[in-house]
């Protein structure tokens, strides 16, 4: 599904975090969102979701899911937001449960979530005795067990060592190949925006606003870490994110 986002204005009381922003993210593409901290990447990420509504403009999701997505639009929080008294497979049946399925649709669904993040073996462990990487694992299972449209994920691999992150970046790619869900991931490592994604979008400093769309043209299979495109993109995606950073903080001195 595609998503709209036409002149969304956001505020805290006086704090305005979002303003003037537009932004089209076409079905099926994994679309990476940076910004400075505390621009408003997470505010914009719960208002697709619709855990938020926006002061003014609109958010919409055009195009018809499959008929096995039973939740067009899900996501995976940068804590994962596991409940630690339920297991692995309990965790990832939450979203089954507003759901009229029969028994075996439901096992049916939460074992291919499980196998789909490599978690069967752990299906009835659960959270304190899992790693990081398999708790980002079982939140991103719980997510997909919806067969979702749209999967949204904020900072899904920033608690997780280097070499952990790159398999899980190489398993997610993976992932979207077979189902092709149109994904939105916040994160602020310009590295791996530049391997999972197919176009990156720069927010400015607060009130955020789209400052600069980057579109990564070189396919999955070809992207080494070394590339020299990929190098050159994310020089320039620091140096703008360098300058929406320096020009916050003269706004804040200017202020004071
Ligand atoms: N529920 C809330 N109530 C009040 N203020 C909020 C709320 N959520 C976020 N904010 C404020 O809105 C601004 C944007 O927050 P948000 O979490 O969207 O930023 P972010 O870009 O995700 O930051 P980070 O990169 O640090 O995760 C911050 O100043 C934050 O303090
Ligand atoms: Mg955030």
């Amino acid at each position: 599904m595609d998503i709209l986002i036409d002149d969304v204005r956001h505020a805290y009381d006086r704090l305005i975090v979002l303003n003037s922003l537009s932004l089209d993210i076409p079905s099926g593409e994994i679309v990476c969102i940076l910004g400075p901290s505390g621009c408003g990447k997470s505010t914009l990420l719960r208002l697709i979701a619709g855990l938020e509504v926006p002061d003014s403009g609109r958010i919409l999701t055009r195009g018809n899911p499959s008929p096995r997505t039973l939740h067009p639009i899900a996501i995976v929080f940068q804590d994962f937001a596991l409940v630690p008294w339920r297991s692995v497979a309990k965790n990832v049946e939450l979203p089954l449960e507003h759901h009229a399925l029969s028994a075996q649709e439901r096992q049916r669904r939460i074992w291919s979530a499980l196998q789909q993040v490599k978690l069967t073996e752990f299906a009835h462990a659960y959270p304190n005795r899992l790693s990081g990487g398999m708790r980002q694992r079982t939140g991103l299972a719980r997510a997909l067990v919806v067969d979702p449209a749209i999967l949204l994920l904020d900072e899904p691999f920033s608690a997780i060592d280097v070499g952990t992150r790159e398999l899980l970046q190489r398993d997610f790619l993976r992932l979207w190949e077979d189902a092709r869900f149109t994904g939105v991931c916040v994160t602020h490592d310009v590295l791996e925006a530049t391997q999972i994604a197919h176009r990156i979008v720069i927010l400015s400093r607060r009130p955020a606003r789209v400052r600069t769309i980057f579109e990564v043209a070189v396919p999955f299979i070809d992207r080494r870490e070394d590339h020299p495109t990929l190098v050159a993109l994310q020089q320039a995606i620091r140096e703008i994110i360098r300058e929406e950073i320096e020009a916050g903080g003269r706004e804040l001195e200017g202020a004071s």
